[in-house]
């Protein structure tokens, strides 16, 4: 007799169009589809979800994946949901009861919806609350949307001085090379680096985190040594750091901000406001046409004058509080993400069924509702202190 053939699971997902203002991406592409296709995943689209991130219908149907005209049509026997953002608390409402949702829900942020899902006994799992251990990589989002980010905030800030990035010598001239500052040297810094090196930029760069500086290093860059402690925290993130810290590290940064030509922020304490390592006393230290370029402006932006979303001009500095820049480039952002939620989907199956192995740490450490209960702590404490 041959190998036994491993059952393939026949286990229906299906994926709407995003709602939430500016969010053009979506969490299947037809690339991820044929790899669920071929699982044996069944398979349904929103018809239009893929547009804005120039994903048409047809190639999803040259997939096989299903074209739903409505939510009604588009959820009618489906058992997992895969979405890019947090359902909105409607949107949680219209969720077929009892199925499975994955999508990166920041739930302490999310609670009217997290509320919703619990009572609905919806089995939610967020994947911005992955495990940052390797074997979670595949599935990382935050990862693979940072990495976009980190490239968009390197191009905004290329593209809008009004200067070159690399050095030219020209029968004219020799012009100097930009001289680019990036803070907070984490996924998206690292490509930031990255691709500012790749457009000749001078980079340096600096983190609290001890570890960054041999990965700064490794991209061309320099790292900036400010006599302070490493602010290490769990699972690879910095912690949170006290007001005193930051002040001093503003401090000590100053000529190196003031210096700079750009300067791109990218410190995040996951699930926290942004610290401020900017301060406008330093903006008004900067150069006539310097810029910043601030990816923490959705959590409240690491430049003190930042608002998301829009251009701040302080003094001659441009300050661009970049809001969800993964969703500037959606083909590659959605393609991505489709990736990861293929790669997780694939641990909620048994055997040709839905059957979660919560032993699994990355099943157990993304569960935000099961069973009509809110297991992400942080979110259960916010919800009790709601009364919800
Ligand atoms: P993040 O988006 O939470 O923060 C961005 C960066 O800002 C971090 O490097 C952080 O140390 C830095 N930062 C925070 N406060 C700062 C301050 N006051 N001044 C300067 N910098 C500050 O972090 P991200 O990019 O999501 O991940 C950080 C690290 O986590 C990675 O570099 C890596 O070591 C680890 N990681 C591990 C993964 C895995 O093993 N599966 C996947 C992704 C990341």
């Amino acid at each position: 007799m041959g190998p036994e053939r491993a059952q393939i699971p026949t286990v229906k997902l299906a994926v709407p169009t995003e709602t939430r203002e500016g969010e053009s991406r979506v969490a299947m592409v037809p690339d991820s589809a044929k790899r669920l296709g071929a699982a044996g995943w069944e398979l349904s689209v929103q018809s239009g979800a893929g547009t804005k991130a120039h994903y048409a219908d047809a190639h999803y149907e040259a997939t096989g994946v299903k074209l739903a005209g409505d939510l009604a049509a588009l959820y009618q026997g489906a058992e997992v949901i895969a979405k890019v953002r947090a359902p909105t608390k409607e949107e949680a409402a219209a969720l077929p009861e009892a199925s499975v949702l994955v999508s990166m829900m920041q739930p302490a942020q999310a609670l009217d919806t997290v509320g919703v899902l619990r009572d609905r006994r919806i089995t939610s799992f967020s994947l911005d609350l992955l495990p940052r251990i390797s074997r979670a990589q595949a599935m990382d989002a935050l990862s693979s949307q940072a990495t976009v980010s980190g490239y968009r905030a390197a191009l905004v800030a290329a593209k809008s001085l009004d200067k070159f990035f690399p050095m030219f010598m020209t029968a004219a001239g020799t012009v100097p090379p930009a001289k680019v500052l990036v803070m907070g040297a984490g996924v998206a810094g690292l490509q930031a680096i990255a691709t500012a090196r790749r457009l000749g930029a001078q980079v340096r760069a600096y983190d609290v985190r001890a570890a960054a500086k041999e990965e700064v290093a490794s991209l061309g860059a320099t790292f900036v040594e400010l006599p302070l402690d490493t602010q290490e925290g769990g699972g690879g993130y910095a912690r949170e750091q006290s007001e005193e810290f930051l002040a001093r590290q503003r401090e000590l940064i100053g000529a190196e901000v003031a210096a700079a030509d750009a300067v791109i922020t990218t410190a995040a304490i996951p699930g926290r406001n942004a610290p401020v390592l900017v301060t406008t006393e330093m903006v008004e230290g900067m150069a006539d046409g310097a810029l910043i370029v601030d990816l923490a402006a959705d959590s409240g932006g690491n430049c003190e004058l930042t608002k998301p979303g829009e251009t701040v001009i302080h003094r001659g500095v441009r300050v661009y509080g970049l809001s969800n820049p993964a969703a500037s480039m959606p083909t590659h952002a959605s393609f991505l993400y489709a990736r990861n939620i293929a790669n997780f989907v694939a641990l909620l199956v048994k055997d040709g069924s839905l059957a979660p192995d919560y032993d699994d740490e990355i099943v157990s450490g993304t569960c935000v509702t099961r069973a009509g209960e809110v297991l992400h702590g942080p979110t259960a404490d916010l919800l009790k202190e709601a009364g919800r």
